[in-house]
């Protein structure tokens, strides 16, 4: 089918002016895939987590604690455990998020019964009444414990919005210094851990520019320099620093240039950390009950990310032409207004559906082919908040249809990418504005060893498409299979009650010569694995 045509009658049927199927042709969507000209290596860390002391995620979520009756490994939560470890989570972030800012780490260790009780950011956004008093009982060890359980690297956020430099630099001592050398690696194998944690990922600050100072980004350049000049050297680090509010109206460019102006001369962060969140808390688009309209409003506005990155990008390369600094996408995710909480007091969990499961793939796409210039991301959150991989209350446990998304792109984890030689089609969708631009399938591609792995969304609600990837460059695929993640029901949901409603079930994938053919269903996230000579 000639590209024209497709548009035009992806268009319709997108719009639902149109009663009869695509022509059954060969192929509606033709990728061409060249392994042997691979580019850069996805960093595993893209596929990274995020955690916070914040409503139930923590609390709940993550920590049942010791004396539980939910089954726990030394008081963490045993299905999160599992689970996690089964989608190879590279990372966690931790604690927070604004949380972070107001976080002194020395509350947060020794013997849990004598911590202190603190005020938590989060309180001024609990349901009235409520308390959200912290217990401290999930401090620095406790999320070195989970972190090791897990096989994740931890992340840890500094505060910078209400700590000092020293209250900083000790943190890091006490996490990294050897036994037997300063007094804060004593006391950290005083309380159970002589070994030195060998933290790496260091967040200096969070989002400085609203609830971690409210800062200018020339004032944050300079607390940053001295937040990090006489960093504690153990272990060589990866200093992450506040980057832009990726999802304002402008991109917030202006933070990006401000910072490295006022950085000129000094030495770059590793990485530079930027915020985009799929922002409808100024309207009325819901979780879990919305229209086809507002089903591709998500996606129009989740694909916005793609220009973010670019943008600051370029940016950074006006003062740094070599890019010694990465992005790091430490919080991304749909970010709904209040209304579909588990529970009261879980501020900021939401109903996950099948839309929040193709905006996860899409998102996956774009870090994928930007690899270049992505060290890590972290969603968020993972459990109990915002964008969840799962929701836990009490005995109860689910896992979202999120989740299988990262279960389904872990191949893509350090392979490299294979860029996708030919442009893919456009359809015109109806969107809140009328009707919008977008890529009729999103797709990326990636090579380890023999194996390729190419995923694909098509976010039709009307259309499946019959597509080839045809392998050039002399590779020849030898053997394919596919999975595939639908749903009739555009906001089917993974609940309490139903928790397989939505998952990954194996789908038709045929090769053919040089060639992989395959449907690819309207409303869904399609994974293919394939060998190649
Ligand atoms: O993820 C929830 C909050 O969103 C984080 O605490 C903050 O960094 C961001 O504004």
């Amino acid at each position: 089918m000639k590209r024209r045509t497709f548009v035009k009658t992806a268009a319709a049927a997108a719009l639902g002016a149109l009663s009869q199927p695509l022509p059954s042709l060969a192929a509606d969507v033709e990728i061409e895939l060249s392994p042997g000209n691979a580019g850069p290596v996805i960093s595993p860390h893209i596929y990274g987590h995020f955690i916070e002391h914040l409503g139930g995620v923590i609390y709940d979520g993550v920590w049942v604690g010791r004396n539980s009756s939910i089954p726990n490994v030394d008081g963490i939560r045993k299905q999160f455990v599992d689970d996690m470890k089964r989608i190879g989570a590279p990372n966690l972030r931790w604690p927070g998020g604004c949380f972070a800012d107001g976080y002194h780490w020395r509350d947060g260790i020794g013997k849990a019964s004598a911590r202190p009780r603190t005020y938590n950011y989060w309180q001024r956004s609990m349901p009235p009444g409520m308390d959200a008093t912290e217990t401290n009982q999930f401090g620095i060890q406790e999320f070195m414990h989970l972190c090791r359980t897990v096989g994740a690297e931890p992340y840890l956020a500094a505060n910078v919005g209400s700590g000092s430099p020293r209250e900083f630099h000790e943190w890091v001592q006490y996490c990294n210094a050897p036994a037997g050398t300063v007094s804060l690696a004593a006391e950290r194998a005083a309380n159970g851990d002589p070994e030195p944690y060998r933290v790496r990922y260091w967040g200096v600050g969070n989002e400085s520019w609203g609830c971690g100072g409210a800062m200018k980004p020339e004032e944050y350049a300079t607390l940053y320099r001295r937040f990090v000049t006489q960093f504690p050297a153990y272990t060589e680090p990866f200093l992450v620093a506040t980057g832009p509010r990726g999802h304002s109206a402008d991109g917030d460019i202006g933070w990006t240039t401000g910072f490295f102006g006022a950085m000129r001369g000094a030495a770059p962060p590793n990485g530079f950390s930027v915020h985009y969140y799929t922002d409808f808390r100024p309207t009325t688009v819901k979780a879990g009950d919305f229209t086809p309209a507002e089903w591709y409003e998500v996606f129009l506005r989740g694909v916005r990310l793609e220009k973010v990155i670019e943008d600051h990008w370029r940016e950074m390369g006006k003062f740094d032409s070599i890019h010694r600094t990465k992005l790091v996408v430490d919080e991304w995710g749909v970010w709904y207004p209040p209304g579909s909480e588990i529970a009261p007091g879980y501020i900021l969990s939401e109903t996950i559906t099948l839309r929040d499961a193709l905006h996860t793939s899409m998102t996956f796409d774009i870090f994928n082919r930007h690899a270049d210039k992505i060290a890590m991301a972290n969603v968020a959150q993972t459990i109990n908040c915002i964008h969840s991989l799962f929701l836990a209350h009490g005995a109860d446990f689910v896992r979202t249809p999120v989740y299988y998304v990262f279960d389904m792109y872990r191949s893509h984890m350090g392979g490299r990418v294979v860029p996708v030689k030919n442009p893919l089609p456009s359809m015109k969708v109806p969107a809140l504005a009328g009707t919008g631009s977008l890529a009729a399938i999103s797709c990326s591609a990636s090579i380890r060893d023999n194996r390729l792995t190419v995923t694909f969304t098509n976010p039709s609600l009307d259309a499946s498409l019959q597509a080839r990837i045809r392998l050039t460059g002399g590779a020849t695929p030898i053997e394919a299979r596919g999975q595939v993640l639908t749903h009739q029901n555009m906001r089917a949901t993974n609940t309490f009650a139903k928790p397989e409603e939505v998952k990954p079930m194996a789908h038709p994938v045929k090769v053919v010569g040089d060639a992989i053919e395959l449907s690819l269903v309207k409303q869904s996230v399609t994974l293919i694995d394939c060998r190649i000579a």
